[in-house]
């Protein structure tokens, strides 16, 4: 097979300037992904987790969505929350752009949230002396060179903010089974055997890295972040027959299907997207739990402590041992 510069199979693009779609053809995005059904079902399930862990903490008033495009997640929380405010952080200026619109159209006071053009790591330092209780990182690591430095480096700015992280992911295992339903054989054996692939996206043919939902649980673990909540994103939807996704009786099944599965034990890692939220122990308000002594501090902050790369068997049993 021939091979681009990147060392990729011809015909799929380097991985920076896919990157960049969000900023050259950000309608690509906002109408893939959230112009049909399954982007109402992917808010409808966010909003579910998250709205009950605001309403649980009163003082939580500040979110800082990191990678977020358009922002449906963030302007939808403030809608229903007008007591919350937002920092918005994308690098695409097109898509804040968009969000911005977005807002006025919902009638939320433009006082109540920040757009920053940065980008990730970049804009941590800028952000260290400001308020922030919750961090929304939705399907933003999947699409940098780097996924596993990302996590390391959110997981710092975790600890240094204090603040809790709603974090969602592409998962290989949704991946591989999608595309098995594609007949893409190839691409599924790819997901399944490696825990931080490079394939195809829905976008056009730009790539992306789905990464093993128990290798980021295993990151999270070994950095000595609290797992509250894990559960999978459109865990069956995209599975349905097309027919399905144009008829409301069957569109209201799979919603159903998706409330009654997408938090168990057994069915959450085989969403499209994974959502963990997860603090650290070290935060400023975090304690440190008796689990602590199982690990040598000094190297917690270290991507280089991690044995990597671990195949997912391994990942599968250090993530399930901590469940
Ligand atoms: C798939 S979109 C997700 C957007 C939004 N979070 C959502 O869930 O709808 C990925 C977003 O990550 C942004 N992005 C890519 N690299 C980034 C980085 N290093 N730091 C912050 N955002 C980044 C892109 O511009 C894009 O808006």
């Amino acid at each position: 097979m021939r091979r681009n510069r990147d060392n990729q199979p011809d015909g799929m693009l380097p991985f920076e300037e896919t990157s960049s779609v969000f900023k050259h053809d950000p309608e690509l995005f906002t109408q893939t992904i959230y112009g049909g059904a399954l982007g109402n079902l992917r808010i409808a399930s966010l909003l579910s987790d998250l709205l009950p862990w605001i309403d649980a903490r009163p003082d939580l008033t500040t979110i800082l969505d990191l990678g977020a495009g358009h922002a449906p997640m963030t302007l939808e929380l403030l809608k229903q929350r007008p007591n919350l405010r937002a920092i918005l952080v994308d690098p695409s200026a097109e898509l804040l752009r968009s969000a911005e619109e977005r807002q006025a159209s919902l009638g939320i006071p433009a006082a109540s949230v920040e757009r920053i053009v940065d980008s990730v790591p970049g804009v941590f330092p800028k952000l260290m002396r400001t308020r922030i209780d919750l961090i929304l990182c939705h399907a933003v690591v999947n699409w940098v060179d780097e996924p596993v430095s990302f996590l390391h480096d959110l997981v710092d700015f975790c600890e240094a903010t204090g603040a809790d992280v709603s974090l969602v992911f592409g998962s290989t295992i949704g991946k591989a089974l999608r595309f098995v339903r594609n007949g893409s054989l190839t691409e599924a054996l790819n997901s399944a055997q490696t825990v931080v692939p490079q394939v195809p996206s829905l976008l056009g043919d730009h790539q992306v890295r789905p990464l093993d939902p128990d290798y980021v649980a295993y990151i999270l673990h070994k950095r000595a972040c609290r797992l509250h909540l894990k559960a999978g994103v459109r865990v069956f939807a995209d599975l349905a027959p097309p027919g399905c996704m144009d008829n409301e009786h069957d569109l209201a099944k799979l919603a159903a299907l998706e409330r009654a599965t997408r938090r168990r034990r057994s069915y959450w890692r085989l969403g499209q997207l994974v959502h963990f939220v997860f603090s650290s122990q070290f935060g400023l308000q975090g304690e440190m739990s008796a689990q602590l002594s199982l690990f040598d501090s000094s190297q917690l902050s270290s991507p280089d402590a991690l044995p990597a790369p671990v195949t997912p068997e391994e990942s599968f049993e250090a993530a399930t041992a901590i469940e």
